[in-house]
């Protein structure tokens, strides 16, 4: 067997990605947790995973331990503001604390400011579909910056703003559970406009931060490549998708299928393009779905899937998304902010893990700068709509008793994290099926 490591630029970052309502309990405050009560979700997030009680401090100590040199956590808007009139100072030391917990442990922060969740408050004056939101998210975006400056430099002002769009107005999977596709893409551009203010503000109080967002990007394939049908379908879905934010950002123009908006402050506002990449979709023309433009999607017939069926483990999907990164923005540091899988006992994650970062190495040797990895996620966590039911930990959680499980993963990723770099050795032992594929 031949012998051989990837091996990763100094100083490249591994972490693990999470955010607040996933993790932290309680969050009563925000749209989220009525949406749970009005029983929109499989489960509850409850008690979560106890963060905000401060079982952050062990899991900070797990990631660590186990040789993470980054970690990706979110600020829950709803505490640190809990009404429009009224900052919680309590809420902002908590993050500060957690800011400087991962400095103390040797470990680089990356910030999200808005992961999904916004403070009933808000959402009550109409949330992100009036653009009044522009200037109460950059008044937040202001108070949380100056509280963790000292130790922040690296921010993502907003997670998936498509999939926040899309999964509340389109499918209406995610709070407020529109149908309603002009909708969305006027919160889109609402996200957009706030993701420039926040952009500039955050420059303003510190010189030296690294702002971005982050992009849930899916590359997409014709379900049969010569039937222009599916073809049209592809190209109007990876559109509606994938493209509002990067278009306003590289022209300031936010194009999608059903409109075209000018946004000319949009224009640059980017250090750093932020990548959340889990599969890639098989796209075709589908007569019963007029609500998402006549376009469906789903995966090859013989995809290695997860638990649930979410996730296909399609690894150049991964390295199709870095290409398309670099060559949109040729010279901006990329970082992969979320990548992962769910399952349960942990049969698939290790080769899923090691054939992204398999991918990751590819796309470097061709000089695409990417900077960073964040696997999704440290412990696993409340998954939105589907509750409790997908298990994307590297430590498996039991929410009742919340007691902590090391999954092999978490080892195999240790390793990767110390080593800066994969082996074969390694892939030997955690996933001999993907062998030949990755040291043929
Ligand atoms: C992403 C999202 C995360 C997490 C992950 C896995 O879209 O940003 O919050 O839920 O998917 O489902």
């Amino acid at each position: 067997m031949p012998q051989a490591t990837f091996r990763f630029p100094r100083g490249f970052l591994w972490g693990t990605a999470t955010s607040s309502h996933q993790v932290e309990g309680g969050n009563s405050g925000n749209q989220w947790w009525l949406w749970e009560e009005g029983g929109h979700t499989l489960h509850r997030s409850g008690r979560a995973c106890e963060w905000w009680n401060g079982r952050w401090k062990e899991d900070f100590d797990r990631a660590a331990e186990a040789g993470q040199n980054a970690h990706r956590f979110s600020i829950e808007w709803s505490r640190v503001q809990p009404k429009p009139d009224r900052w919680d100072e309590d809420a902002i030391e908590h993050y500060r604390q957690m800011a400087r917990g991962l400095y103390d442990r040797g470990m680089t922060p990356l910030v999200t400011l808005h992961h999904f969740t916004d403070p009933i408050w808000l959402t009550e004056q109409g949330g992100w579909e009036q653009e009044g939101v522009v200037a109460r998210f950059e008044a937040y975006v202001r108070r949380v910056v100056e509280a963790l400056k000292d130790y922040v430099t690296l921010w993502c002002t907003i997670n998936e703003p498509n999939v926040y769009a899309l999964s509340g107005y389109v499918s209406g999977a995610f709070p407020p559970g529109k149908h309603d596709l002009k909708l969305a893409m006027q919160v889109m551009a609402n996200m957009i406009r706030a993701h420039a203010a926040a952009y500039r503000a955050i420059h303003q109080i510190q010189r030296e931060a690294r702002v971005g967002y982050a992009l849930h990007y899916r590359p997409m394939v014709a379900r049969r490549a010569w039937s222009p049908l599916d073809r049209l379908m592809r190209a109007l879905r990876y559109q509606g998708v994938n493209m509002a934010f990067p278009s306003a950002i590289s022209e300031g123009v936010m194009r999608s299928p059903v409109a075209k908006v000018r946004l000319p402050e949009a224009k640059g506002t980017q250090d750093y393009l932020g990548i959340n990449y889990y599969s890639q979709d098989t796209v075709w023309f589908n007569l019963r779905k007029p609500g998402e433009l006549f376009t469906d999607s789903g995966f090859p017939k013989d995809a290695d899937l997860s638990d649930t069926g979410f996730i296909a483990n399609i690894p150049e999907g991964l390295f199709a998304t870095l290409k398309w990164a670099a060559h949109t923005y040729p010279d901006l540091p990329i970082l992969i902010t979320e990548n992962g899988v769910e399952d349960a006992d942990d049969h698939m994650r290790p080769r899923y893990l090691a054939q992204h970062v398999h991918q990751v190495w590819r796309a470097i040797n061709f000089n695409w700068p990417v900077k960073g990895y964040f696997y999704w996620t440290l412990v696993d966590n409340f998954e939105w709509e589907r509750g409790w039911s997908q298990r994307f930990g590297l430590w498996a959680l039991d929410p009742e008793t919340q007691k902590r499980t090391r999954r092999p993963s978490a080892d195999l990723y240790a390793e990767i994290c110390r080593e800066n770099g994969l082996s074969s050795e390694m892939v030997a032992r955690y996933c001999p099926e993907v062998m030949e594929k990755l040291f043929p």
